[in-house]
């Protein structure tokens, strides 16, 4: 429970409000993760704060977290400065699951809305490097409030090139962008992925999951093979305190990834309360 001193050894603006770190521990042990899994980040002196891991475990280097500016202890984390010290305290939570998917011939559609790419980047990652050239195509749709708050840019197009087809779109458009402007749900009929054999990874604001994962119910894919990432006040982050419960579900523990069936696809429509 107690959060291990980690450096910040550098920082990239990604957008105006969104900022990512790249941390190394004091002690020299680095902590292991998968992706879809979230850090304990201590802001010392502010608060404590979950924040999934943005690096991909086939990335050697620092472990990396990029972090939205929406509150105190955000504000605090993004304003860092290289060489600040900050906590960490994980990894929890259950992850993509990549390897375990349950076709692994089928396709992948990864569907992320703003700073939800973010917890997906280690997981695309695998996903476009999967040795096993057999294992059906990846898709991506990534969107964006507007063309100025899209992150990854880079990310995006190395996985394009790696032979991801990958879809960008806004929600509003703005001078010079010549790209697709509409919702992430109104690229999916130009995405010619075979749904019956399909798997879903989906990550983003609650209202966009919830209509995402209702398209692609609608494009035949089976719920269990679609996953979202819920997330809920975390406190303790292992079970204990019970701040993050929505439902049968303790997110720190049972989430933030699950299956969209049966009780999830039912309290992804609950606000937090
Ligand atoms: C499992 C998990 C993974 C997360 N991963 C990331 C990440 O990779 N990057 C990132 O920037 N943020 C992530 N978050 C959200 C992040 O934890 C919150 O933004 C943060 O707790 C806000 O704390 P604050 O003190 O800065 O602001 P607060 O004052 O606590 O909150 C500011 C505003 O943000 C809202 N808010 C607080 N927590 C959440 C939340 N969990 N979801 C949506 N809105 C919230 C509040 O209602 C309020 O309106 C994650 C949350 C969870 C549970
Ligand atoms: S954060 Fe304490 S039980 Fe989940």
């Amino acid at each position: 429970m107690t959060p291990i001193p980690h450096r910040i050894v550098s920082r990239r603006a990604e957008t105006g409000d969104v900022t990512t770190l790249s941390l190394v521990p004091a002690s020299g042990r680095p902590l292991g993760f998968v992706p879809g899994q979230f850090n304990m980040l201590t802001a010392y002196g502010v608060g404590e704060v979950a924040i999934s891991v943005s690096s991909s475990p086939r990335e050697v280097g620092p472990l990396q977290h990029t972090v939205r500016d929406v509150g105190p202890v955000t504000r605090a984390l993004c304003r860092a400065s290289t060489g600040d010290v900050i906590g960490v305290r994980g990894p929890f939570g259950t992850p993509w699951a990549v390897d375990a998917a349950p076709t692994s011939t089928g396709d992948t559609v990864v569907v992320a809305g703003g700073i939800g790419i973010a917890p997906l980047r280690g997981a695309i990652d695998d996903l476009v490097h999967r040795p096993d050239t057999d294992g059906g195509r990846v898709f991506i749709v990534a969107g964006a409030r507007q063309p100025e708050q899209i992150i990854f840019a880079g990310d995006l197009e190395a996985w394009e090139r790696a032979g991801a087809v990958v879809a960008v779109t806004v929600d509003l458009g703005s001078p010079g962008w010549l790209g697709h402007v509409g919702l992430v749900t109104s690229v999916f009929d130009a995405i010619a992925f075979e749904p019956a054999e399909s798997s879903a990874l989906v990550c983003g604001p609650e209202i966009m999951m919830r209509l995402t994962a209702r398209a692609l119910v609608g494009r035949g894919v089976d719920p269990e093979r679609i996953r979202v990432a819920l997330e809920r006040n975390m406190q303790c982050g292992v079970g204990w305190c019970g701040h993050c419960q929505l439902g049968p579900f303790l997110l720190c523990r049972d989430g933030p990834v699950l299956p969209y069936a049966g009780a999830v696809s039912h309290l992804l429509s609950e606000r937090e309360r």
